[in-house]
């Protein structure tokens, strides 16, 4: 098993190695990343590259185009065919810009390509394979290890483009979950390598939609020590636009301003509630109940229940009650 999975991180390594070949070869490859404000430093160190346009472009960077293996990886696609046909292999990514995924040893498990101009879809991923699960992954983990500890915090934002973009204006701290939503699991991973983490989305709908299940997978994590925080950008923009419309030192405002996981909880649990009535306060509570009881047992979640409390205009006893379990102090 160990040696399977060994040999499949060595295509992907080859692979890698033969797209970043490519890129050099591909002035508009090349053309789009400049375009898109990196230099060929920040290519070089998240090992950028170019999938070539062609239906079996690998073939030249592996002699054997049939070994199982390049199947395996999810770098070549063998479409289903009735027993006897000619199965027709052919490359997954073609003509696109190649991110490598790796894990936090360095290995390369898998690949995101984003088409050059318009096409669909814009992004690509591996396919999950031995080596590569989405869920527990996260993109710029092994390239922001030593970020995460010279600033002291984690950003976890949406895209490949931002993680790279971040990066290209100092902000090596940065990571991403690969298209799918941001999970328990990411947020265990995260808090092995710092004590804080800032979540920041894209200003549109679906950022704000991805920053409430954000919540919910940082919740059972937070504590007065593990601290979580929520950086909103302005609806037209994402971590990649922002810092490259307005700069780093804009950017890193946006972090200072970055409100508290208490705050977001506060937040989200009042959504479509009218403070100024009883119900509307109570119905807030009722929001706020099971987003609060996902913290794990200790000062944070004592201290935000007292806090609720006043936000509810109940007494903290009263709720403790109803939370906790513990009677209300007597008359
Ligand atoms: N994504 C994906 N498949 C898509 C679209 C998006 O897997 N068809 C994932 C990618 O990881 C992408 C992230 O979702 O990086 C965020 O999507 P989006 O905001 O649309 O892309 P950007 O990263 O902003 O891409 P770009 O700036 O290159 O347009
Ligand atoms: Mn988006
Ligand atoms: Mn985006
Ligand atoms: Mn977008
Ligand atoms: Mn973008």
């Amino acid at each position: 098993e160990k040696a399977k999975q060994q040999s499949l991180t060595d295509v992907l390594a080859r692979a890698a190695d033969f797209y970043k070949a490519q890129l050099r070869k591909s002035p508009r490859a090349v053309a789009y990343l400049k375009g898109r404000g990196l230099t060929g430093q920040i290519a070089a160190r998240f090992g950028l590259g170019y999938a070539p346009e062609g239906w079996r472009s690998l073939a030249s960077g592996f002699p054997s185009y049939d070994d199982p293996q390049l199947v395996e990886s999810g770098l070549v696609i063998t479409p289903d065919v009735e027993p006897g046909e000619d199965a027709k292999r052919y490359d997954r990514f073609r003509d696109r810009v190649m991110f490598p995924i790796r894990n936090v040893q360095g290995e390369v498990i898998g690949f995101g390509g984003r088409v050059l101009d318009k096409g669909e879809p814009k992004y690509l991923n591996s396919p999950e394979t031995p080596v590569f699960h989405k869920g527990r992954e996260l993109y710029g983990l092994y390239e922001a290890r030593t970020g995460l500890r010279q600033r002291g915090y984690a950003l976890v934002v949406e895209g490949y483009m931002d993680v790279v973009a971040l990066a290209q204006h100092g902000f090596d701290n940065a990571v991403a979950t690969l298209g799918t939503a941001c999970t328990a699991d990411h947020v265990h991973k995260l808090f092995r390598f710092t004590e804080s983490v800032v979540f920041s989305f894209d200003g549109d709908a679906a950022g704000r939609r991805a920053a409430v299940r954000a919540l919910e997978a940082a919740l059972p994590h937070a504590t007065e020590t593990r601290t979580v925080r929520f950086l909103f950008l302005p609806p037209e923009h994402d971590p990649d636009s922002y810092v490259r419309d307005l700069g780093a030192e804009a950017f890193e405002r946006c972090v200072e301003g970055a409100v508290p996981l208490s705050r977001q909880l506060y937040t989200v649990a009042s959504e479509g509630c009218d403070l100024g009535t009883p119900e509307g306060r109570a119905r807030m509570l009722k929001q706020a109940h099971p987003l609060w009881s996902l913290l794990p047992e200790g000062l944070l979640r004592r201290q935000l229940l007292g806090d609720l409390a006043r936000q509810g205009q109940m007494a903290e006893v009263e709720l403790q009650a109803l939370w906790l379990g513990e009677p209300a102090a007597a008359a």
